[in-house]
């Protein structure tokens, strides 16, 4: 992960670095960095911990420069420290580094060899030192090729040269790395995010291209040496907002704003006059899909897993589902009659592009379910499907969670609408309770905003703590679990219901919490039933039903009830107790909630 910024500008450029690293933020907090060019040498600051610490740094020791480049780490190799955050820098070069170089042991031996002296623990270093090595005998960009062609892994790069001391390079494979055209300065940052409040015009480097930038232009160039040109792009005008507003943390503000999301995403897809469906130019014909293998990572995974119970339900297409850093190294058979359907927030998930990759490798047909439409993985895919959710900055998945679930599940219904497996009549009552959703998640957040809190003190002492579900409640059961321990750092296990009696039931013991998720659905009796056993073996049970539902509530602690609605929604309403739980519990541990440690939002290497 790790997030990248750079500028060449005729102004100063410190200020303008540090506001775009707290964007970047989200994508590394364990260190921050950056390295100007100050009358010819280079001026290089770092510390361990946020880009908050490097501020008052650089306040009391200010560093000037009209070009310079910035990091914010997320550690692969080395601890968090401030000798192993980026810039590293030699006398004539210095480097930030988004990636893992995966032939770092052995190109250090060598250059240990040449009398370099390595300080950090990091794979970086080695990219200064071949660097500074390959100037000696090379102009700039042959030097910064022969660099590229001798590191295995996966990098994306920005550099500074005390030798060309108007220009900040740009470099990649495998990582992403977008490039800004501003007015008198230009820009490289880790994605287009960074750069927006700067410039709307961008382009972006493919892997192996270099890019030189000046105050005044940008040249490119491929791993030949050779120069080439780029199409620019514009930016769209992105309507949401990146600002907490009132909020405490953007975590609450996207909580709390899930039912705006479901609005804006219904928007998109459902026509509600025609009591239709928008998919346009799908790319391939629903009748003609002989499967589909949703893949994704973490919350995005789980959605992919509520999906599978919707389209099994609505079509009869074989579905699979798999986690994308299993899917690209299992030897699986790519068919062309699947659809393959990659779902990520950022769009930048390194294993979830690698799964998609090896897919447009053997040409198979692929369709993204993304926030972040200008992504590698939206650009990559052959149709995109945005959710629509606005920028997500908490580093937990909430709103993009609900908005994954809602494309998939209006995907899964017009899938089935086409391949006539739905009734007409059945279609439009799903299209018509779409319209409801918003509302009802508008309630359940209410409810939960009084409700919740007074749960979450039940788990300061808990050794950790459970989640069940059966059919649609258990991937919520999982999402619950992950949101828990991503957040509070309590040990959760999500499980399904009927699996307790195999094994996780031995776990439950006086005062375990356990979380039991019983919609009135058709498993209902049958989880109510595994909720009496956990209660038997002393757990703690915390109910989540719906209202005006008469179940026994003897032995139960806490009871939540989310509003009464078709079975398919109650994924959508259940997963929002869970969120505001795992907040509270987050909340009273004073953890911080937007940077869970260890954890980045966009996790871009393996
Ligand atoms: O950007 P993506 O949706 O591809 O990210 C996938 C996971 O890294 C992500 O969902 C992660 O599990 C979240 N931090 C969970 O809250």
């Amino acid at each position: 992960m790790c997030g990248i910024i750079g500028i060449a500008s005729k102004k100063l450029v410190t200020s303008n670095i540090i506001q775009s690293l707290k964007k970047l933020e989200y994508r590394g907090y364990d260190s921050a960095g950056i390295a100007t060019i100050v009358n010819g040498e280079i001026n290089e600051k770092k510390c361990a911990g946020r880009v908050e610490n490097l501020e008052k740094m650089l306040f009391k020791s200010p560093s000037s420069g009209n070009l310079g480049i910035g990091h914010v780490r997320w550690a692969t190799h080395g601890i968090p420290s401030h000798v192993n955050a980026h810039p590293h820098s030699s006398d004539e070069v210095s480097v930030v580094h988004n990636g893992i170089i995966e032939n770092s042991n052995e190109l250090k031996k060598n250059l240990e060899k040449k009398g370099y002296k390595f300080k950090s623990q990091t794979d970086t270093e080695v990219i200064t030192f071949l660097l500074t090595d390959f100037l000696k005998d090379f102009d700039l960009v042959e030097a910064i090729n022969k660099t590229l062609k001798t590191l295995n892994g996966s990098f994306a790069l920005g550099i500074l040269f005390k030798k060309y001391s108007n220009i900040v390079v740009g470099a990649r494979r495998g990582s992403p790395l977008a490039v800004g055209y501003g007015p008198e300065e230009n820009y490289l940052g880790s994605d287009s995010y960074a750069l927006k409040s700067m410039t709307n015009k961008i382009t972006y480097l493919e892997d192996g291209e270099v890019c030189l930038l000046t105050n005044n232009k940008i040249d490119f160039y491929n791993s030949k040496n050779k120069k080439i040109n780029k199409e620019i792009l514009t930016l769209s005008n992105d309507k949401h907002t990146a600002e907490k507003g009132d909020y405490k943390d953007f975590m609450s503000k996207e909580i709390n704003e899930q039912n705006i999301t479901a609005k804006a995403c219904i928007k998109e897809y459902v026509d509600h006059l025609r009591k239709d469906i928008n998919l346009y130019n799908f790319p391939i014909n629903p009748l003609d899909i002989n499967k589909i293998i949703l893949i994704g990572c973490g919350t995005a995974y789980h959605s992919c897993v509520t999906a599978k119970y919707w389209f099994e339900e609505l079509t009869n297409i074989p579905i699979d589902i798999d986690i994308a850093s299993e899917f690209r190294y299992r030897k699986i058979k790519l068919n062309k009659k699947n659809l393959y359907i990659f779902v990520s927030q950022s769009g930048e998930t390194a294993d979830t592009f690698a799964a998609l990759d090896l897919c447009k490798k053997n040409s198979v047909k692929t369709c993204s379910i993304v926030n972040v439409v200008e992504s590698s993985i939206a650009r990559s895919s052959d149709f995109v499907l945005p959710i629509h959710a606005g920028p997500e900055i908490g580093v937990a998945s909430t709103k993009a969670f609900l908005g994954q679930m809602l494309v998939l599940y209006i995907l899964a219904i017009k899938i089935s609408e086409i391949r006539k497996e739905i009734s007409k009549s059945d279609y439009e009552k799903k299209i018509n309770d779409l319209k409801k959703l918003p509302d009802l998640i508008k309630n359940t957040l209410n409810y939960c905003q009084d409700n919740v809190p007074i749960i979450a003190k039940d788990f300061l002492k808990a050794k950790g703590a459970m989640f069940l579900g059966r059919g649609l409640s258990f991937p919520i059961a999982l999402e619950g679990a992950l949101k828990l321990k991503e957040l509070s750092y309590l040990h959760a296990e999500g499980y399904p219901a009927g699996e307790m009696k195999h094994g996780p039931l031995a776990l439950i013991e006086e005062g375990l919490p356990v979380v039991i998720l019983a919609p009135k659905d058709r498993y209902f009796e049958k989880t109510i039933s595994n909720m009496q056993e956990v209660i038997a073996r002393g757990g703690k049970v915390i109910l989540l039903t719906n209202e005006d539902n008469k179940v026994i509530r003897e032995n139960v602690r806490f009871t939540l009830e989310i509003p009464v609605s078709n079975e398919h929604l109650t994924p959508f309403l259940m997963t929002i107790p869970l969120q505001f739980l795992a907040y509270h519990v987050a909340s009273l541990k004073n953890c911080d909630i937007d940077k869970p440690r260890n954890l980045a939002k966009s996790v871009t290497v393996e």
